[in-house]
């Protein structure tokens, strides 16, 4: 049949929110569904309860053509299209490193008992391997006799801050255990890009389950890496992000993904590696199992170094220290605290009885609700004013071009720890700072470095 497919998208959270919104923009008419009923008022309004560039827009405009549309009514909404993405979230449980899957077998069950006529139901949301087996028998056990019922795995692929472009132009399309009748219908769905030479891996559902696991485990595989190389770099008096160029010039290693630092924080990379080392445990898979457990100890190391070299800096206590902090959000371009780096040092800092002052140009309110014990500042003259010590954590442009001379006139003491290695030393130190970073010499001060160089 030639008829447009109709898409529903099943959560409007991060993942589906974008999703129906970039569908809309393809072409295709688009119901999301959550259940959530201030949540589909909100977007009906083209309001997003997060901070994502170019998605109120195109939601708005769509919500505006009649393309796309919210409702809580699930049924109707499954019962008025062909299509199904299941975008619900799928957190850390409770109690364990585990997925907590509750969210995507009640969506599914719901999506396959509301079928009045045949339907693709296609998981988006990222699961442990093996879910989608399950999900199969929930959907043959909850779809009516008379349909065609069929669930594949299509993994998502999206970065925040980059939602919507990654979405429209995707690097690749994967499809799971798709039948050729799912698969048609799934071609018709990705044809804009398809047509435009992004490939189509078309494989079985396990594959597709562990590709996105796979690739997030990879990525952060490599930040931790990069931070383990820079541990090394101090040691030996050399420089990790020179390093980090040359050998990213190798196209099979790639410069991207090389950024020492305070490491990865946010919704998905710590919370996958934590999943997939519970997977993959489960399966008795060891040395997936103990290759993320370094990758995330390392990771979680990084947070502890950036809060010894306060310590140092300020010749070994933290306690009533005015320490200005730059950066809340997990990384730049985003309001996204979860699993933040930066607040993770900086509420260890409060703990060590530090004054803490966080400013971000975005994650300020999130912040403020997740750790109301520490005090936000509204912009970065306030934050710095005073300040014993300044800590770069997120490396936000606004920090990363901030001068120097005018920021050393509002501090107490010109001491700057840079997180993120972004701050350019030369023009800070210039400017009568004392630099502390990571991964290089000159991450030390001036006088150790020759101390150093005395010694040796
Ligand atoms: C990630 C994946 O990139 C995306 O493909 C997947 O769908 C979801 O998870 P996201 O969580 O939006 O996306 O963040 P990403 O841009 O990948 O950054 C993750 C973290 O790594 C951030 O905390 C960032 O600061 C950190 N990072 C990144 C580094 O520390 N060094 C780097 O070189 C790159």
């Amino acid at each position: 049949d030639a008829a447009p497919l109709r898409i529903s998208v099943i959560g409007t959270g991060y993942l589906g929110a974008t999703h129906a919104a970039a569908m809309a923009e393809l072409g295709f008419d688009v119901i999301g569904v959550d259940m959530d009923p201030s949540k589909i008022a909100a977007l009906e309004r083209g309001e997003v309860p997060f901070f994502e560039p170019g998605l109120p827009s195109l939601i708005s405009r769509h919500v505006a053509t009649g393309k796309l549309s919210f409702t809580t009514d699930l049924k109707a909404a499954v019962q008025a299209s062909d299509v199904h993405f299941i975008c619900v979230g799928t957190p850390q449980h409770p109690s364990s490193h585990a997925a907590d899957l509750r969210f995507v077998d009640t969506a599914t069950r719901a999506v396959a008992a509301s079928l009045g006529h045949d339907g693709l139901i296609v998981g988006k949301s990222t699961v442990p391997v093996g879910t989608a087996a399950r999900l199969r028998e929930i959907v043959s056990e909850a779809a009516p006799a008379a349909v065609h019922a069929e669930l594949v795995w299509n993994p998502e692929f999206l970065r925040e801050g980059m939602a919507v472009e990654d979405t429209l132009h995707p690097d690749r399309v994967v499809i799971g255990g798709a039948s050729p009748w799912a698969e048609e219908r799934l071609r018709r769905v990705y044809d804009a890009a398809l047509a435009s030479g992004v490939p189509l891996i078309s494989c079985d559902l396990p594959t597709a389950e562990l590709v996105k696991v796979s690739a997030n485990a990879f990525l952060a595989t490599k930040i931790s890496f990069i931070n383990a190389i820079a541990g090394l770099c101090e040691k030996a008096d050399a420089d990790v992000a020179v390093l980090a160029d040359a050998i990213g010039y190798d196209p099979r290693i790639g410069r991207r993904f090389l950024n020492a630092g305070l490491g990865f924080g946010g919704g998905c990379l710590p919370k996958d590696i934590r999943a997939l080392m519970h997977r993959a445990g489960e399966l008795g898979a060891y040395s997936a199992v103990k290759l993320m457990q370094q990758v995330d100890e390392i990771n979680m190391d990084q947070r502890q170094r950036v809060i010894d070299l306060t310590l140092r800096a300020l010749g070994g206590s933290v306690l009533n220290a005015r320490v200005a902090v730059l950066g809340a959000a997990f990384k730049p371009d985003t309001d996204d605290v979860r699993d933040s780096p930066a607040l993770n040092v900086a509420a260890a800092l409060h703990l060590r009885g530090a004054m803490v002052t966080v400013f971000d140009p975005a994650a300020g309110p999130t912040a403020g609700r997740l750790y109301p014990t520490l005090s936000y500042a509204d912009d970065l003259e306030s934050a710095v004013r005073s300040a014993d010590i300044v800590l770069v954590l997120t490396e936000w442009d606004e920090f990363r071009n901030a001068d120097p001379t005018r920021l050393g006139a509002l501090v107490e003491r010109r001491l700057v720890v840079d997180g993120r290695n972004c701050l350019p030393v030369e023009t800070w130190r210039d400017a009568g700072w004392e630099y502390w970073g990571l991964g290089h010499t000159s991450g030390a001060p001036r006088e150790l470095v020759a101390s150093r160089a005395r010694a040796a």
